[in-house]
């Protein structure tokens, strides 16, 4: 009998994040000793105060079905969060709360596109980005960032690819993969250009905001251009800055009508958060501030180091990334090379298995992310592993032909 799959699905890739992960996982069952850059996971775990919240809330009794959108004490924390963090005014009805940040996105787009419209995304991009849009008929339209301009959007290269199908923008600044971090006057020309598209609604993902270094300021896009504000869906959520990944909480504030929408989806998927998740993130928000300053000096630490030792490898280059927790290393001066175990080097795919495949590090190749040729290093684990790590890669490209 013949088996149906939807349509929507056509096509669609596997993150190229998680194959790396799986392919790492498969020779560490062979007893190889692989060291993995490839996720965006913190390394650090949650805060015992946030965990204790939770074992709180569940002896309380705050175990029954929570609201679609989000429990009122996690809504008003989300609220005093944008107004301390932000200085962004949402009243209650118009913060919702997700499974991650990732469902944010799922349900923004689910309520909003049709078939054939335009997602413009910069690349790199977070990979979930082109493919949510796609499951919904959306189209994503591309606008590069170069690493000479530190991976910034520049507001030229947003203006290029806007057109009259344009139903999304995009942002996500400090940026995964690069760490890219906009500044306020990158960020008002780019609301320069978005002011000539008023039906267009803006996704600024800011779920890093929080790890900006070298005494930049992080701005937000709808405090920066607040005649933007009622087409501003502005994501955050607790996994990087609380180190809670597990948890699944993600919060967005937003105009009224589309959080309708966006609550009208999710009460139709997974209904609301889990309670108890919910209880904990509301502890993370309105608890100690210097736990993510804490975490944010390690990141920014790491990061000197990992940039440092990559530019010191010949064949490499590297942008010095201002926030978030990754490094983004061009490998174009080694493609067309062959490595030690006889592979050609061609793109950075090739360029990541076979590092991975020789020297048993994982990282993803700038493919995945739309900008090759480049490598995603995360700097979310120990100076040991980070450290061993360049060494390796420094290796390995010595070892070139
Ligand atoms: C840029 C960006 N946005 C959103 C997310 C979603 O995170 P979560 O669903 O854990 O909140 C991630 C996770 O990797 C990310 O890198």
């Amino acid at each position: 009998m013949p088996r149906h799959f939807a349509q929507r699905l056509a096509g669609l890739p596997a993150p190229a994040t998680i194959e790396m992960a799986r392919r790492a996982r498969a020779l560490r069952d062979e007893g190889r000793q692989v060291i993995s850059l490839a996720l965006g996971e913190p390394d650090f775990a949650t805060p015992p105060a946030v965990i204790e919240a939770a074992h709180a809330a569940a002896l309380a009794g705050q175990t029954k079905y929570p609201p679609v959108d989000g429990t009122p004490a996690l809504k008003a924390a989300v609220a005093r969060k944008f107004l301390r963090e932000n200085g962004l005014t949402y009243t209650p009805d118009e913060i919702m709360v997700s499974n991650g940040g990732k469902q944010v996105i799922f349900n923004a787009f689910m309520a909003t596109l049709n078939t054939g419209d335009e997602v413009v995304v910069p690349t790199p991009y977070w990979v979930s980005y082109p493919l949510i849009a796609r499951m919904f008929g959306g189209v994503p339209v591309y606008a590069p960032c170069h690493e000479a301009d530190g991976f910034r959007l520049k507001a030229e290269a947003l203006a290029a690819v806007m057109t009259p199908r344009t139903r999304w923008v995009v942002l996500n600044f400090p940026n995964n993969p690069t760490g890219a971090v906009c500044s306020k006057a990158d960020l008002e020309a780019v609301a320069d250009v978005l002011r000539a598209y008023p039906d267009v609604w803006i996704l600024s993902d800011e779920i890093y905001e929080h790890l900006v270094f070298d005494g930049q300021e992080f701005a937000s896009l709808a405090a920066v251009a607040p005649d933007l504000k009622d087409r501003i869906v502005t994501l955050n959520g607790v996994s990087k800055a609380y180190a809670m990944t597990g948890w699944r909480v993600g919060f967005a504030g937003g105009p009224k009508d589309l959080i309708a929408a966006m609550r009208g989806v999710q009460g139709n998927a997974t209904s609301g958060v889990c309670s108890i998740a919910q209880a904990a993130a509301t502890a993370a928000l309105d608890g100690p501030a210097d736990l993510v300053r804490d975490m944010a000096k390690t990141y920014s630490r790491r990061r000197t180091m990992v940039v440092e030792a990559l530019r010191a490898i010949p064949g490499l280059t590297c942008a010095m990334p201002e926030g978030a927790f990754y490094a983004y290393p061009g490998v174009a001066g080694c493609l067309g090379r062959t490595t030690a175990g006889g592979t050609l080097l061609e793109t950075d795919r090739d360029f990541a298995v076979a590092f991975l495949e020789e020297e048993n590090v994982a990282t993803v190749p700038g493919a995945a992310f739309g900008l090759s040729p480049y490598l995603r290093f995360s700097c979310a684990t120990d100076d040991k592993n980070l450290q061993e790590a360049c060494a390796r890669l420094s290796r390995f490209v010595k070892n070139l032909k």
